[in-house]
Order: structure tokens, then C-alpha cells, then sequence
């Protein structure tokens, strides 16, 4: 039997959710299939930009940054941020893309044609999400010249957003998610798509390896600064703003319409009904924004347990986060 059709090591998480071990990371049930799928399947044009992230680092903001920079738009009503949700503009491969989309073609076990996004305008990107892990995913990117760009988050305002995210979720309505378990399994890495750790640190190594390549960054610098790094990614991706007054105004138009305060407050954000497959609503992405709300959520302890495992895995490698 190879290793795709092999009985993966479980383990239970949250509610009754188990997660399932597949080349030393976390899934569900239902991403892990499709994760399978991806490593199978899926092959990436020369021109495309893929936004990798772990869960809850800010990925649906990247997503609308993206999309502002690669097809800009001027603000009106018709904006295509006013009309969708960023995950609407941008589909991940294993969450959107090569997942089996049971609610649309009828029944668990139909399979179907990945839609990925048609690009009229040959000079534009395709941009595609996904929270796969480099050890996963890596051999793939490589195979063509696609760019990747890769935000992070400190872990423990992540975490703290994952257990905010699952609380919206059936999966805990009749099974608490104690914050106690959740930081535990955190830091044994036993969280979708986790290791955190892992996940951060082969991402980080490879914009050292080929910078051309790989745009690092985090949720905080990206807070502390956005236009610098709107204007970098623009770079970046052979998009470049103009150092003009014209460049910093479309710089201005771009991090404004992509703010947390202007994309929570689209309606299109704030609907509670639920997209195919996934099992909570698009407003679930937009919750509070902020840099440092852990310290709302998590016991002395629980921060002294993270900070440990955090100088372990990232002090230890140089990492400074
Ligand atoms: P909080 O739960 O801390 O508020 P992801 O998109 O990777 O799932 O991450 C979700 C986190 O990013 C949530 O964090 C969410 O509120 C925050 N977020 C979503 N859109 C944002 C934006 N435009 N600017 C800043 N943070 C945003």
C-alpha cells in the first residue's frame, strides 16, 4: 500500500472532529482527501502567485491585498471587494479547489474538475490560497516559477484566533473546547494543518533560499506598516506602484479598502449564510483585528507554556518572533 492509500496515524481534536496524520501534519478528514488530491494533481502555472499561510494569520486579508494589487480596481460600488468576500476572489486549493463539494454535486465520494479561476488579461496572475505546509507542498511550487507570498502571525494570537473561529463552529456546541486543551494542542502541533512551528520556519527558510521567489511577512509588521508592504508586494509581483503622488494615493485606496473596518462593514462580509463546503459562515473571517488580543484569552500559564515552546522551535533556529 503506498503512503497516499495508507491508514494515517489520528488523533482527536476538538468537538468530535479527529485529525489524521499525513507526512508529519495535521488534517481533518475532509482536507485531508483533498490534500491528497492537491499532491496528485495539482500543477502551478509559470505566473502564478500562491498565498500560503497557516490558519488564522491573515490570510483573508492578504487575500484582498492581493487581488487589489494584481487587478486594481477603482473604488466605487461595483468593487469587486464590495461585491465578495476575499475567499471568494481567491480559492484554496485543499479548502476550496480539490475539496469534494458534496453540498453541489450530491453525496460524499463524487469527484469533480477543479474550477480554477479564469484570467482574461494574459499579463495577470492566477492567485491561489492554500494552508498546506511547505514539506507538503514544496516540490510542486517548485516545479514552476509561480511567486509565493506567505504571511504569518505570533502564535498566540493565532491560536487565540483558531479558538475564537471553532467557537462559531457545531463542531464545539456539544463538546467544549477548553482553552487549557487547545493550548496543549498547539503546542504538540496538533492543530489543522500544525505544526505552527514547522509550518512558519520552512516557509521563513525558503524566502533566505530564493527571496525572488518567496515574499515573508507578518500580520504585525503588515498592521505596523501596510503601505510599505503594499508597495513591496507590488514589486514583488512585477506590479509595481509609481513613487508618483498617483502611487501613493492608489497605495492609500488599497490598504483603506482592504482595512479590517472597511471589509467587516461590506454586507457581503457580514452574511451568516454558510458557502459550499465550508462549515461557517464568510463573516467568521472578520472578528476583532487586532494585534496582541491573547493577552484577553490566555492564563499566565498558558502564555508560559507557549513562550516556551516558541524559544524551543523559533528562538533556537534565530528566529526572534
Ligand atoms: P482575529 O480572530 O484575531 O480577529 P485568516 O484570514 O487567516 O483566517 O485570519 C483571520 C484573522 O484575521 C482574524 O483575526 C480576523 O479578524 C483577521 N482579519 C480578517 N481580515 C482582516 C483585515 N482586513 N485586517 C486585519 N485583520 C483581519
Amino acid at each position: 500500500m503506498n503512503e497516499i492509500n495508507s491508514s494515517p496515524q489520528r488523533e482527536k481534536w476538538c468537538g468530535h472532529e479527529f485529525l489524521f496524520k499525513f507526512r508529519g501534519f495535521w488534517f481533518t478528514q475532509i482536507y485531508l482527501e483533498a490534500t491528497k488530491r492537491v499532491v496528485e494533481t495539482f500543477k502551478p502555472l509559470p505566473g502564478d502567485v500562491i498565498l500560503a499561510s497557516f490558519p488564522k494569520t491573515g490570510t483573508t486579508w492578504l487575500k484582498a491585498l492581493l487581488h487589489s494589487i494584481i487587478h486594481p480596481s477603482p473604488c466605487h460600488a461595483n468593487h469587486p471587494l464590495t461585491l465578495n468576500h476575499p475567499h471568494q476572489l481567491i480559492p484554496s486549493l485543499e479548502t476550496d479547489l480539490y475539496i469534494e463539494k458534496w453540498r453541489e454535486v450530491g453525496g460524499i465520494g463524487s469527484t469533480r474538475t477543479p474550477q480554477f479561476p479564469v484570467v482574461k488579461d494574459p499579463e495577470k496572475a492566477r492567485i491561489l490560497s492554500t494552508h498546506l505546509p511547505y514539506q507538503i507542498l514544496g516540490d510542486i511550487l517548485d516545479s514552476s516559477d509561480c511567486k509565493i507570498v506567505y504571511v504569518t502571525r505570533n502564535p498566540k494570537d493565532t491560536l487565540v484566533s483558531l479558538w475564537h473561529f471553532m467557537q462559531k463552529s457545531s463542531v464545539v456546541e456539544k463538546d467544549e473546547w477548553e482553552m487549557e486543551v487547545a493550548v496543549d494542542q498547539f503546542c504538540r502541533g496538533v492543530v489543522p494543518f500544525g505544526p505552527y512551528y514547522d509550518h512558519v520556519l520552512a516557509y521563513r527558510q525558503e524566502r533566505f533560499n530564493r527571496p525572488e521567489k518567496v515574499y515573508f511577512l507578518t500580520y504585525e509588521e503588515l498592521k505596523e506598516n501596510p503601505k510599505f508592504h503594499v508597495r513591496k508586494l507590488g514589486e514583488f509581483l512585477g506590479c509595481p506602484f509609481d513613487q508618483s503622488e498617483n502611487g501613493e494615493e492608489k497605495i492609500d485606496e488599497i490598504v483603506k479598502m482592504c482595512s479590517f473596518e472597511t471589509l467587516s462593514s461590506q454586507q457581503v462580509n457580514k452574511s451568516n449564510e454558510l458557502p459550499n463546503v465550508f462549515p461557517l459562515p464568510y463573516s467568521a473571517f472578520f472578528r476583532k483585528g487586532e494585534v496582541g488580543d491573547h493577552k484577553n484569552y490566555l492564563e499566565h500559564k498558558m502564555i508560559t507554556k507557549i513562550d516556551g515552546v516558541t524559544r524551543e522551535k523559533f528562538h533556537a533556529c534565530g528566529y526572534m518572533y
